[in-house]
């Protein structure tokens, strides 16, 4: 392997302008998001080598990366977010970019949890992209119009609606049986009990009481609830799929990120027109996040000044307007003028400018916990939504004695 891989690289000899950037953005607005991107870093004289490894929430492209490390083979520029960062640097890979944060006022310009999430021990070691909203809750107009729906913003309006959309003969909910897709959804309802607060205690402190708490295995109650809103059976399909059928008004609402919002418009379903958000009932006033983040690794330092200049360009206020309205995310910066965004994106931007009381670290993206325990919360949640046998104290027992071996009531706060 490490043989083939370096005759690779004698054949294709790379200059020092070159990085190899290997991200999970394979759907046609994601790509078109990076090819932005990759534009204008061309405008510098950066060569954007790609690598883009399909799998949504980055289950592949975690995985090759840390083969590629393994064999020695690092990309210069890596999609990690959230927790990852931190267990990357601490294996001391991840490049300092001090400089270009202290050059160009990074420390006042972005907001403080997207300034903590891109720093490791007081140095940065990550540039950032965009903020993206999972309590999003996409609905079709032209049906809700039809059927004199309003969007709903509770737990009692939601069933209303979605009892009205089934009885009209329409599926209510485009969902995927895929794991992390479940589990967003999941996390969904656990805002929606409990506010950021309990989602903290469950997924950053892994707290076993939380998890015995009524209000988890009400959330696993509604969840079960939910499934006869969506095709029978829930299919394992990309996130794409699930876009598809929604665009196509084959189901009447969706609850997700919003980089939904940009293969939507992307496919020419466009925002306020086809189709609007609001929150997910019971969390408007929550921002439940996944913030996208570039981190460099250092090699043989011989890339140094163009992975400065990437992470420089990719926060200026110019390329965060620009490849935020394609990505569907929002800027990470404080003076973004919010009078240019959509309507979904002002409501996600003002929603996390409320500041760290409103806002909840995304379990499934990583910015909760470790890689280890995610996969794992993940994979209890999920086996819970495809068996009808297993229970809400099932499911319960398990994550509790799953916490005890983590070792739970961890302090640490993303
Ligand atoms: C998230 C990421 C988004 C989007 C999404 C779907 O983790 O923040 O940028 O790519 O996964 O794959």
């Amino acid at each position: 392997m490490a043989f083939c891989t370096a005759k690779i690289h004698a054949a294709t000899p790379q200059s020092d302008s070159t990085l190899q950037v290997l991200h999970w953005w394979t759907s046609a607005s994601e790509r078109k998001a990076a090819s932005l991107l990759a534009a204008r870093m061309a405008d510098e004289g950066i060569t954007w080598r790609d690598a883009g490894i399909p799998g949504g929430a980055g289950i592949g492209a975690g995985k090759v990366l840390k083969s590629r490390v393994l064999a020695n083979d690092a990309p210069e520029v890596t999609q990690i977010i959230g927790v990852s960062i931190r267990e990357w640097a601490d294996l001391g890979f991840l490049l300092e970019l001090d400089k270009v944060a202290a050059a160009n006022k990074w420390n006042t310009s972005f907001f403080p949890t997207i300034q903590n999430l891109i720093q490791h021990r007081k140095h940065v070691v990550a540039a950032p992209l965009g903020i993206h909203r999972i309590n999003t809750l996409f609905y079709n107009k032209k049906i809700f119009s039809t059927l004199k729906l309003s969007p709903p913003e509770n737990w009692d309006e939601l069933v209303m609606v979605a009892a009205k959309l089934k009885a009209a003969g329409l599926i209510p909910l485009a969902q995927s049986s895929e794991p992390w897709q479940v589990a967003t959804l999941f996390e969904n309802l656990i805002l929606a009990e409990g506010g950021p607060e309990y989602h903290r205690e469950l997924f950053v402190r892994q707290n076993a009481q939380a998890v015995m708490d009524k209000r988890f295995s009400h959330a696993l109650e509604r969840l079960r609830q939910m499934k006869s809103w969506m095709n029978n059976p829930v299919d394992e399909r990309p996130w794409t799929e699930v876009v598809r059928q929604f665009s196509k008004n084959e189901a009447a609402m969706m609850i997700t990120g919003d980089w939904v919002k940009g293969e939507l418009n992307d496919g020419g379903f466009v925002t306020d027109e086809a189709f609007s958000c609001t929150a997910m009932p019971g969390t408007g006033k929550y921002h439940l996040y996944s913030v996208d983040t570039f981190s460099m690794f250092t090699n043989d330092y011989s890339r140094i000044a163009a992975q400065e200049k990437l992470a420089r360009l990719v926060a200026t206020p110019a390329v965060q307007v620009d490849y935020n309205a394609v990505k569907g995310s929002v800027s990470v910066r404080r003076d973004a003028d919010p009078a240019r965004m959509d309507s979904c994106a002002r409501a996600s931007w003002n929603a996390f400018a409320q500041g760290a009381t409103t806002q909840a670290p995304s379990l499934v993206h990583r910015m909760a916990t470790d890689e280890t325990s995610k996969d794992a919360i993940i994979a209890v949640i999920h086996r819970y939504f495809i068996d009808a046998t297993v229970s809400p104290s099932d499911t319960q027992a398990r994550l509790v004695a799953m916490y005890k071996t983590f070792g739970n009531n961890k302090k640490q706060t993303p």
